[in-house]
């Protein structure tokens, strides 16, 4: 069996910089292009550092075209910087982070009122949001206690386009179908995994991540709307790549690195639940509605041959270990 897919996209993926770029970037290039998260040190929080970072992913990709939806760091900013983000080539949206949630977020919004004027400015001039929607409580209910600011925010500001990010709950499913102005993305751990597989028996820090995966009727609502087709839900590998030594440590990182294996294992679960007729709109073509998005025009066929995943990738003095390192899953890219 197989399938060609027309410009799959990855609606969420952190790509890094310096060294762990040169190694991450070409392990993405199956895919037609991405959404770039910017929570580097420092963030990237300017039109300047936007362009500059854009130029460093070209540069550590092998020539593949790849379109690059480049996200600013949310701070509240006013008419004239959003205009300014607004034409700079390659910007996408901003990308909000409560402070201290996760990864270099310690800048990311305390307050979410004095955010108030900056998603005003953003719904008038179609700029997207996209949110890591998670509080501060207890971490199995982190992202069901953001809800209700989703449900705020899609409310306020009706034309703002909102995505919940690296969604994990039923819940948020179920308020995506009450907003037309909001999507979500999900990652592939997400639709597989629950919080079972990372601490149920010994602690799998590869597959630690945040937000942490949940509950098995929240993983099994995830994937059935997910090959259902839902049309407001589409791929966000939130592949996140640190070294080893920081996954493998006291105090491990947060992160998943699925980017080299995202593609074909999608194809290979959504073959194994009859649904592939549905993965061309969850990679790319529910994207490119929501957003009005016009990618790189590519072509990847993917195939039930297996493929052996490394055990980890090493280059340019950096090791990443990617899910299902070492193993073999069902499906493959045709090369
Ligand atoms: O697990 C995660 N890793 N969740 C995030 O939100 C950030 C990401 C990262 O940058 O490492
Ligand atoms: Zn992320």
């Amino acid at each position: 069996m197989e399938i060609t897919l027309n410009s799959p996209l990855d609606m969420h993926l952190h790509l890094r910089d310096g060294d762990m770029l040169k190694l991450t970037a070409p392990l993405s290039e199956d895919f037609a292009g991405a959404v770039i998260m910017p929570n580097l040190v420092p963030p990237v929080t300017t039109p300047e550092m936007l362009q500059s970072y854009s130029a460093r992913i070209e540069q550590a990709m092998s020539g593949t075209p790849f379109s690059r939806y480049m996200t600013l760091f949310f701070t509240p900013l006013g008419e004239k910087e959003l205009e300014a983000a607004r034409h700079t080539p390659g910007f996408f949206g901003l990308k909000l982070y409560p402070a201290g949630i996760t990864t270099n977020s310690e800048g990311g919004v305390s307050d979410l009122a004095r955010a108030d004027k900056t998603f005003r400015l953003m719904e008038e001039m179609g700029i997207p949001l996209l949110v890591h929607g998670e509080s501060h409580g207890f971490v199995m209910d982190r992202e069901a206690e953001f809800l209700h600011t989703y449900r705020h925010l899609a409310e306020k500001y009706p034309a703002l386009k909102l995505s919940m990010e690296h969604i994990t709950t039923a819940a948020a499913l179920q308020l995506l179908e009450e907003y037309p102005n909001v999507c979500a993305t999900v990652t592939l751990q997400h639709l597989i995994i629950t919080l079972d597989d990372v601490a149920g028996g010994a602690l799998k820090p590869h597959l630690f991540c945040k937000p942490i995966a949940k509950r098995p009727e929240d993983r099994d609502a995830l994937l059935q709307a997910a090959l259902s087709g839902h049309p407001r839900l589409m791929f966000g590998s939130d592949s996140a790549p640190h070294p080893r030594c920081r996954k493998e440590a006291c105090g491990c990182a947060a992160g998943v690195f699925t980017a080299p294996v995202a593609l074909p294992k999608l194809a290979e679960i959504f073959a194994a639940e009859g649904a592939l007729d549905h993965l061309q709109d969850f990679v790319s073509g529910n994207a490119c509605r929501f957003y009005g998005l016009t990618p790189q025009a590519r072509k990847i066929t993917l195939r039930d041959t297996p493929m052996q995943v490394p055990a980890a990738y090493r280059s340019y003095g950096e090791e990443v270990v990617p899910m299902y390192a070492g193993e073999s899953i069902g499906w493959s890219v045709v090369r």
